[in-house]
């Protein structure tokens, strides 16, 4: 079944009551009109065991030997074959890393040249102390064996996807993503030579896609900025899980370099395996004695700040000197972002405050007590009453949103996927509680009334 969640499909499945559903590869974002399919270059046939694979990373101690684990999960990343060919990203087909189904619906989804989805825009002088406003990001992720069997057990009735009421991946289950931006060298002066692909984005002037929606997209020029990796460790007793990002980076000197531009050239921000919950300097902007993070001083004043008067607003790459990249919030951190990862979402992912004079030391100590936490991933977020927990899953907590939205939105045409009746929190996602995707003509009639807030979309995923 290949391309399932991909726009087309499908009569699988064996419970009767759903075993049918249609999903239209015109409804999807990843829709090329020109071609009439959807044809992105990644592998979605989830496998069907999860195999006994052997990964380069296991035979490292991340926490003696940051670097050496990054480097062997880099030889897994190279051994993909991922390349950039006629300004598009491939990888060997054969590979076995799989994109997550689903992700191919809403303002925010796939893009139909690379997969790419829209993520966080980054906040003025999040980049670089010059990067401005409405610069785009957008990446894609791969799961490896482990991890996409594990995904695809989730998806093995693909109308009616279900989670496990405990759900965990398998040890050594992983993932890694590139994310690549639209901000250019002249405010970012590290993406000087960084690879290029083009891609289905957002026009400049609506870099949300807020007013022609995906139908606006254009291609445009983007740049790679970061990749991050995520791997399913029992060594990290904390968490289950070990993340790190790299950036990339030119070399010193570009003419005598030999060897592969995109992948050689990648250098490591840092590897964190916890929180180092409680750990705070009552200073918003000082970094305090972290132990569960490792990060390349070598970057200093290129990703984060050399010196307070030097680029006030990132002081460190993630909260008081926890791992996170350039592209993400000072305020947080990959572990503390992806431990709040459940259906339904409950936590948000970070609020929402500026990081400056007014961030007080008691609001310091309430911000670490509530997001800097040590979770394990199938154990519900100690800030959350309700919920399944997705084990530090977001691409899963994504798709389901997405599923739930082409549902309501009769995109989906099927009997009600069960995950979306499961009541929302806080008002957020998209709830169905009739019994089908298609609404009775008494239904579709109210919906003309319905305030369109009710019906638009959430914010960029990764806030
Ligand atoms: C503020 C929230 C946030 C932070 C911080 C964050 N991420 Fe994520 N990440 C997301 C969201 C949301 C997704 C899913 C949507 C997507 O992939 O576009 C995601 C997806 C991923 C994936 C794909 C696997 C998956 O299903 O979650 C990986 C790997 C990943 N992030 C690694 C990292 C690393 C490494 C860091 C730190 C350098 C990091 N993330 C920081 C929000 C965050």
């Amino acid at each position: 079944m290949k391309n399932l969640g991909l726009g087309i499909l499908l009569a699988a499945a064996s419970l009767a009551a759903h075993a049918q559903c249609t999903f239209p590869a015109s409804a999807s974002s990843a829709y090329d009109p020109a071609m009439s399919a959807i044809h992105l270059p990644w592998r979605t046939d989830l496998p069907g065991t999860p195999g006994t694979p052997v990964f380069a990373w296991q035979e490292v101690r991340f926490e003696s030997s940051w670097r050496d684990y990054m480097a062997a999960f880099l030889e897994e990343i190279r051994a993909s074959g991922i390349r950039i060919d006629q300004r598009r990203l491939t990888m060997n087909p054969k590979a076995e890393w799989w994109i997550v189904p689903w992700m191919d619906y809403s303002l925010n989804g796939r893009e139909r040249l690379n997969g790419l989805t829209a993520e966080r825009g980054p906040d003025r002088g999040d980049l670089s102390k010059t990067s401005g406003d409405n610069i785009q990001t957008w990446a894609v992720g791969w799961y490896n064996r482990p991890g996409a069997y594990a995904i695809g057990e989730i998806f093995k009735n693909p109308c009616n996807p279900q989670i496990p009421a405990t759900f965990a991946f398998p040890a050594q289950s992983a993932s890694f993503k590139f994310l690549f931006t639209t901000a250019d060298v002249e405010q970012v002066s590290y993406l000087e030579g960084s690879p290029e692909i083009d891609a289905y984005i957002n026009p400049k002037d609506d870099p949300h896609g807020e007013r022609d929606g995906v139908d606006g997209r254009t291609p445009r020029p983007m740049r790679l900025l970061q990749v991050d990796i995520a791997v399913k460790d029992p060594n990290a007793k904390d968490t289950g899980w070990v993340m790190g990002t790299f950036v990339w980076r030119k070399p010193a000197n570009p003419k005598a370099f030999k060897g592969d531009w995109l992948l050689d050239n990648l250098v490591p921000v840092g590897l964190m395996w916890g929180n180092d919950p409680g750990e705070l300097d009552p200073a918003w902007n000082k970094t305090t004695a972290i132990s569960q993070s490792q990060i390349n001083q070598e970057l200093r004043g290129v990703v984060w700040a050399a010196s307070e008067a030097d680029w006030p607003q990132r002081p460190y790459p993630g909260f008081q000197g926890r791992l996170n990249g350039p592209a993400d919030n000072p305020r947080s951190s990959c572990l503390a972002c992806h431990a709040a990862a459940q259906w339904r979402r409950d936590q948000p992912l970070v609020d929402s405050f500026k990081l400056d004079k007014s961030f007080s030391e008691e609001k310091v100590r309430a911000h670490v007590s509530k997001f800097f936490m040590n979770t394990q991933g199938g154990i519900r977020h100690s800030g959350s009453k309700v919920g399944n927990p997705l084990d530090y899953s977001l691409q899963l907590e994504a798709a389901f949103d997405r599923i739930c939205r082409a549902c309501s939105d009769q995109k989906l045409q099927a009997k009600t996927p069960d995950i979306c009746k499961v009541p929302q929190v806080r008002n957020r996602g998209t709830i169905v509680t009739r019994d089908t995707c298609e609404a009775s003509p008494a239904v579709n009639f109210l919906k003309l009334f319905i305030k369109p807030e009710a019906l638009s979309e959430t914010p960029n995923p990764r806030q």
